[in-house]
């Protein structure tokens, strides 16, 4: 039986993805933040599981205002890298789990949720620079990846709440998969962020330490934040967080929190990282 052992939240900035590209990691500015991984790259060395779930967005790469699924789920065997205005990053192809990835959504889908199938696409920094951030530059991906794609992009994206229900049925169909698989779940985007208009730049330090308080032991409060919330707090790119309910909701009741990390800046954005351990049995 495949089960859902862990969850990583992280931010997706794409200037982290250059920096590892273009061997900057040890720079002054960036220097800090690559230090927060070290943990979590040692972690995952000791607990690399076969397939990652991977929770992020679009941003206008694969898919474009033409078509904007709420939630999709990748059913392809392999992932090509987005070409994002500089040539796609020289990072590994992301290999997929074609099995896994029919099941979810079969299962998914009738539990209610309304999967968008995705049967080729290519995947950008929402997905890459989390990889890169656990994995660093290997020849391979060391996971094969099931990427799920959420529109935070254009209004109207789907509630915390509603995410935080898809997790939960995750969990579930993870768990009815017959192969025994170690499946993670991770969410990425965040912290708070806003890339343009009067407020760009925007950082709230005291709604992200919240939130990474809240997401082991109370996430029935994270739950109910409201899109204006978000906004008015975290930005117009801090919807992003509505992805870590997604993780979050697969974990189960009492996970365990075992990293913690949150850095400002990097780029625009307020990095925010935890590794929790899932909660077991549910
Ligand atoms: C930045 C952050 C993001 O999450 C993103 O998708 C694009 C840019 C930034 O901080 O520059
Ligand atoms: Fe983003």
């Amino acid at each position: 039986m495949a089960r859902v052992t862990a969850g990583v939240a992280t931010s997706h900035v794409p200037a982290i993805g250059a920096a590892i590209d273009r061997g900057r990691t040890r720079e002054q500015y960036w220097a800090p933040v690559f230090a927060g991984y070290e943990w979590s790259k040692a972690w995952i060395a000791d607990h690399t599981p076969d397939v990652v779930l991977l929770v992020y967005n679009d941003h206008a790469s694969a898919f474009s205002l033409q078509m904007i699924p709420t939630f999709a789920i990748g059913c392809a065997e392999s992932y090509p890298i987005a070409d994002e205005g500089l040539g796609p990053r020289p990072v590994p192809v992301v290999e997929g789990h074609g099995g896994l990835a029919c099941h979810l959504a079969e299962q998914l889908i009738l539990d209610e949720f309304d999967m968008t199938v995705v049967n080729e696409m290519s995947v950008d920094h929402g997905l890459t620079v989390p990889l890169s951030l656990l994995f660093g530059q290997p020849e391979r991906w060391p996971v094969r990846v099931v990427p799920l794609a959420v529109n935070v992009v254009q209004y109207p994206p789907p509630t915390g709440n509603r995410c935080y229900a898809l997790g939960e049925a995750i969990r579930r169909a993870v768990a009815s998969y017959p192969e025994d698989l170690d499946v993670q779940v991770w969410g990425t985007g965040g912290m708070s962020h806003q890339l343009q208009g009067m407020r760009a730049g925007l950082i709230n330090a005291p709604f992200d330490n919240a939130f990474l308080e809240k997401m082991t032991a109370e996430p029935e409060a994270l739950r109910q934040i409201p899109h204006i919330e978000y906004l008015r707090e975290a930005g117009s790119e801090g919807i992003e967080l509505v992805m870590w309910l997604v993780m979050r909701g697969a974990l189960g009741a009492h996970p365990k929190e075992l990293h913690r990390v949150y850095h400002v800046p990097a780029s625009n954005t307020a990095v925010g990282h935890l590794v929790l351990e899932a909660g077991w049995p549910t």
